[in-house]
């Protein structure tokens, strides 16, 4: 993805609605173009990462402020209170809107590394799904949640979804922000959009992502409003009877220390999780299993996975600007070479060689930085200090 593109085009789009006065859309706009920079600075270095991560800061407080003007008058916020006395009709509508759910076709198996993460699904959600009677019979409810924080690229989302495609669940992505600045102040429907959409299939995992949002540190005004959210779900969940519908609450974030402590007390996300980079083992497998439907000669999986230190999972196998994607492209573009010499004809196709890697490790770069480690490193010893 083009990230510059895409925070040039939200900021646009935010100045539209600006002069629109929408201010529900402005803030979306913006707190979009703050992503975009952050990822920006993620791959930068130095000054230039210093100064993307102040203009991204600049971009969430210009998306604050906004968010602070919604329902203060404004021609739009007129037109959704006038739309919101339908009732039920704007239920449908917004669920169309926002509530997404899929069914994930990958496995925990198609999951490298994350041990940890593996553990605690299998004793928190697997389990406690599988013998649901069992669990009841003793009183233990099953699992609150399990909150995931590590840099970005690391397979937060993608664990979240495998564990759905695992137990068979709806797959419920929550993009936090998204909801923020289009349902501030209208929290009870949001949840209530959520559950309702969750309770509709048997089993479901609804994931927040970005879920520093959630419980931000500064009790800013829209904090209050958003603490709601997890604790009143996790309410309506556990009043679930376990036979019929189960539901499993998981969040991400890649900013944990913007967080309130109060997101992991009793009630709330009851685990907190460390994704971090994957080790060789990891990269080997990760990079093994993105070749496997592709010709491939001779490639030392080993090899490539000792040299691909710092590189995230979505660096190595991302769909987009991924090393496997960057050495298949190579191979993928001689064999248009030989078909257009050819003329007609079948044409093997070219296998993906150790020599189409090196190519590709020139010019995909690791993102994730030793500096960015530690911080990671520093909020979980001060967490599970306390
Ligand atoms: N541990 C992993 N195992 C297999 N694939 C992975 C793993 N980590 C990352 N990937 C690949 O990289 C892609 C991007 O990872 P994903 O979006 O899940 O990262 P993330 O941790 O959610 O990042 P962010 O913090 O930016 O949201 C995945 O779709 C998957 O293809
Ligand atoms: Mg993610």
């Amino acid at each position: 993805m083009d990230y510059d593109r895409e925070r040039r085009m939200a900021e646009a789009r935010a100045k539209v609605a600006l002069a629109d006065s929408d201010w529900k859309m402005v803030a979306y706009h913006l707190f979009n173009a703050a992503r975009m920079t952050s990822r920006m600075a993620h791959q930068a270095e130095g000054r230039t990462r210093d100064s993307l991560v102040r203009l991204a800061q600049a971009y969430e407080q210009r998306g604050d402020r906004a968010l602070a003007k919604v329902g203060k008058g404004g021609a739009k916020d007129e037109g959704r209170a006038k739309v919101s006395q339908n009732g039920r009709q704007d239920t449908d509508v917004a669920q169309q809107d926002w509530v997404v759910s899929t069914r994930p076709d990958i496995r925990l198996d198609d999951v490298a590394g994350m041990g940890e993460m593996k553990d605690i699904i299998q004793s928190h959600i697997v389990l406690p799904m599988k013998h649901a009677d069992v669990y009841a019979q003793y009183g233990i409810q099953p699992g609150s949640g399990v909150l995931m924080y590590g840099p970005p690229g690391t397979g937060k989302t993608f664990v979240a979804s495998a564990i759905a495609g695992e137990v068979d669940a709806a797959f419920i992505p929550v993009e936090m922000k998204k909801v923020l600045s289009k349902w501030f102040g209208e929290t009870e429907q949001l949840l209530g959009d959520l559950f309702e959409a969750a309770k509709s299939h048997p089993r479901s995992v609804v994931f927040f992502d970005e879920a520093e949002a959630l419980f931000p540190k500064r009790g800013g005004s829209n904090s209050s409003v958003m603490a709601r959210v997890v604790p009143q779900l996790l309410q309506l969940i556990n009043g679930l009877d376990p036979n019929q519908n189960c539901i499993i609450l998981l969040g991400a974030t890649n900013r944990p220390w913007l967080m309130d402590e109060a997101a992991t007390r009793p009630g709330r996300f009851g685990r907190l999780v460390f994704v971090g980079p994957p080790d060789p083992e990891a990269r080997a497998y990760m990079i093994e299993r993105a070749m496997r439907d592709t010709p491939v000669a001779d490639l030392d999986y080993q090899a490539l996975a000792e040299r691909t230190q710092g590189y995230s999972g979505a660096d190595l196998a991302g769909d987009r600007d991924s090393l496997c994607v960057e050495a298949k492209m190579a191979a993928l573009k001689r064999t248009v070479d030989a078909v257009e010499r050819a003329g007609e004809g079948d044409v093997e196709p070219e296998p993906v060689t150790m020599d189409d890697f090196e190519h590709a490790l020139e010019r995909i770069r690791p993102s994730i930085k030793a500096e960015d480690l530690q911080k990671f490193e520093q909020f979980r010893e001060q967490h599970d200090k306390a």
